[in-house]
């Protein structure tokens, strides 16, 4: 009988469907048992459809059984809990009065235009017709206030509730406004998130149709405290096309899947590069990952976003193109996204 690290070693071969990286380096194999009846091998509940399962299975169960001294194999694939479950297990999540859908954008690395796409994402709202908030809940990133405007000095309430800045149209904050080289410790430390999440009911958004959040870039605790105390509507993952970025998807998806949260869908952020010269577009990388990881994943495509200088240089100006440059082909394919994300929402009965 071979070893269980034999055994591993051999389903190093076996690829993860319609990708050429395997499925142990995807994480799949949670367990591998040998036993005198036979080989048992524990995969994890993998985020994806049944047939692509099935497939995994298939190919393990082929693969094991062709090795040498291998009486027999069993395969079991763990099953996921029912997100209703799990939320319920849950610590309640709180909705923010007057706020009709919260909508988190996540990404699992950062630099692959998650603000970017917030900021633009929020004014596309806006552009549709929605009354829209921006929040930026990177405490260390760049800020999302920055990308939208001046960092004026925020106003009170007299019941000392935050009154949020307002720029083209929508109503934004940032927690960088709160922060800096004074900042107490505590700020700084694992308790940022926590405080950060009470800061939030503490502002003064007025209606809203949607509030954007700017969630930090990856996909661990920070993150999961907003997603498990904000009462979320869905979320947007944000992906690049040019690093292997399935695995960040897939990570993006199963961290709202984990707290009950709708994905929205997932937008393929420096897709190809437009030429503003020529107007043609030029696929620098292999795109069109983003569509094939939704699809695999089983979650919604929202639409692509090519690589423009104007892009960048409204970020850096607090001249963000949707707002600036209405008529953009690049303003177009936020709205098309917006659009999406808004049919999205109603489809999820928000
Ligand atoms: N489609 C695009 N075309 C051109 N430049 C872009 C595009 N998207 C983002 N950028 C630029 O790429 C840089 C990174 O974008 P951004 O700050 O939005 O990423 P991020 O994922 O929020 O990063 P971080 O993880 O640091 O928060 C910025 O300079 C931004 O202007
Ligand atoms: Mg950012």
């Amino acid at each position: 009988m071979p070893s269980p690290q034999e055994i591993l070693t051999e389903l190093k071969k076996v690829k993860y469907p319609g990708f050429t990286r395997d499925i142990v380096s995807f994480g799949l194999i949670k367990d591998i048992e040998v036993a005198y009846a036979g080989v048992t091998v524990a995969l994890a509940a993998p985020a994806a459809k049944p047939e692509v399962i099935d497939q995994i299975v298939a190919d393990v169960r082929k693969t094991v059984a062709a090795m040498q001294g291998v009486p027999a194999v069993n395969v079991q694939v763990e099953q996921a809990t029912p997100p209703q479950q799990r939320a319920a297990a849950m610590p309640a999540k709180k909705p923010i009065p007057a706020v009709k859908h919260i909508v988190a954008v996540a990404s699992g690395k950062g630099g692959v235009g998650k603000s970017t796409v917030a900021v633009n994402l929020a004014l596309a709202l806006r552009a549709l017709g929605w009354r829209t908030g921006l929040m930026d809940a990177d405490v260390y990133g760049p800020s999302v206030a920055m990308m939208v405007g001046a960092l004026e000095a925020v106003k009170l309430t007299d019941d000392r509730r935050i009154i949020p800045l307002e720029r083209y149209g929508i109503r934004y904050l940032s927690m960088a406004l709160f922060i800096n080289d004074q900042t107490p410790v505590i700020w700084r430390g694992p308790m940022v998130t926590k405080l950060e999440t009470e800061f939030l009911f503490n502002v003064e958004w007025g209606e809203l149709d949607c509030l954007v959040l700017d969630l930090p870039p990856g996909t661990g605790d920070a993150q999961l405290t907003i997603t498990q105390r904000v009462a979320l509507a869905g979320g947007v993952i944000v992906t690049t096309p040019q690093d292997l970025a399935l695995l960040d998807v897939k990570r993006g998806v199963t961290m709202f899947q984990e707290v009950g949260v709708p994905v929205l869908g997932v937008v393929e952020n420096m897709s190809y590069y437009l030429c503003r010269k020529c107007g043609h577009r030029h696929e620098i990388f292999a795109h069109g990952g983003g569509a094939r990881y939704a699809e695999e994943l089983g979650v919604p495509f929202l639409g692509e976003l090519p690589i423009v200088r104007e892009v960048r240089e409204g970020g850096d100006n607090a001249r963000p193109i949707v707002a600036t440059q209405p008529t953009h082909a690049v303003a177009a394919a936020f709205k098309s996204i917006a659009s999406r994300v808004i049919e999205q929402l109603e489809h999820h009965g928000n």
